[in-house]
């Protein structure tokens, strides 16, 4: 970790859903690069507090903050800003998948209220609270948000996830024209898959199972993507090494995100049948 070129070097930064998966492993990275500050946004206490440990309480705290709530939105960055002094980098990245295969036909709406809420809605509440102290302060920052390989695409079931996610592009190409002249810059990352407690919980399988479908899934040279994969691509955003880029998707997929989920489904209907 310590090998690693310091691109957030004296830089604030806020994780949101920083307490597992692709958060908890960017707020580490963040820190491996220098950061001055990362707060690690959640609504796990236990395992936010335990990343925070790990990176070490004198650079890093963690705040409970569920982002569907814009009240508690704006007082973590408002806390932020009082502890460390400005914020340079928002990382919104919280994001949950819905109970159910959400197909149209069987759409359960209140799960589509629930998954929209936190991607969509929390997304939005994030983007809002950052650039607003960043254009009040004069901080050229730096605003990541996640969104998806099915950010551009359709899939068999997850009808809305997917919307919430196409939602995360129209806010961050909105947002990146609307504050590109305050110096505020706006872009999402959108990861093929990954397997984290996300993943393996909406499709039901075990860690270990998962890792080797995706080692399978994505053989070639490069692969099985990995939450370093997309933590790279994070800091490179965050960081003064993409100054002139806003309003862009960066998609982190290998180019096999659509074949990762089509492989998983088949797996699923297999396991449901067995
Ligand atoms: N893992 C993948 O394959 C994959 C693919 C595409 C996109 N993504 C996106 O990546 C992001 C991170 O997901 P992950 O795979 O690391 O999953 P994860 O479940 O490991 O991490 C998500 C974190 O978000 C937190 N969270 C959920 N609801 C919240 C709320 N209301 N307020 C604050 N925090 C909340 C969770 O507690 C969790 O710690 C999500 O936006 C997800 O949609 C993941």
């Amino acid at each position: 970790m310590s090998s690693c070129v310091s691109k957030l070097q004296g830089k604030v930064a806020i994780v949101t859903g920083g307490a597992s998966g692709i958060g908890a492993f960017t707020a580490r990275h963040f820190a491996s690069h220098g950061a001055h500050a990362v707060v690690i946004a959640d609504v796990q206490d236990s395992k936010g507090k335990d990343v925070a440990a790990s990176i070490g309480f004198d650079r890093c705290n963690y705040v409970h903050c569920d982002v569907s709530d814009e009240d508690q939105v704006k007082s973590l960055v408002n806390t932020t800003v009082e502890k460390y002094g400005q914020l340079d980098v928002m990382y919104s990245n919280a994001g949950i998948t819905a109970a159910s295969a959400q197909t149209v036909l069987e759409m359960d709406l209140s799960e589509y209220d629930r998954v929209m809420a936190v991607n969509a809605r929390g997304m939005a509440a994030c983007v809002k609270h950052a650039a607003r102290v960043m254009v009040e302060k004069g901080v050229k920052g730096s605003i990541v948000c996640t969104a998806s390989f099915v950010a551009k695409c359709g899939i068999e079931g997850m009808t809305d996830y997917t919307m919430s996610k196409h939602a995360v592009l129209g806010l961050v190409r909105s947002a990146s024209v609307q504050l590109a002249e305050r110096g505020v810059r706006v872009n999402c990352v959108s990861p093929g898959m990954v397997a984290t407690p996300l993943v393996c919980q909406t499709f039901q399988i075990k860690e270990q199972k998962m890792q080797e479908l995706m080692a399978e899934v994505y053989s070639g040279k490069n692969g099985p993507l990995t939450e370093k994969n997309l933590a790279d691509a994070v800091v490179f955003l965050a960081s003064d090494d993409s100054t002139f880029v806003t309003g862009h998707n960066l998609v982190v997929d290998g180019g096999l995100g659509t074949k990762a989920v089509a492989e998983i489904q088949k797996l699923t209907m297999h396991n449901n049948r067995h």
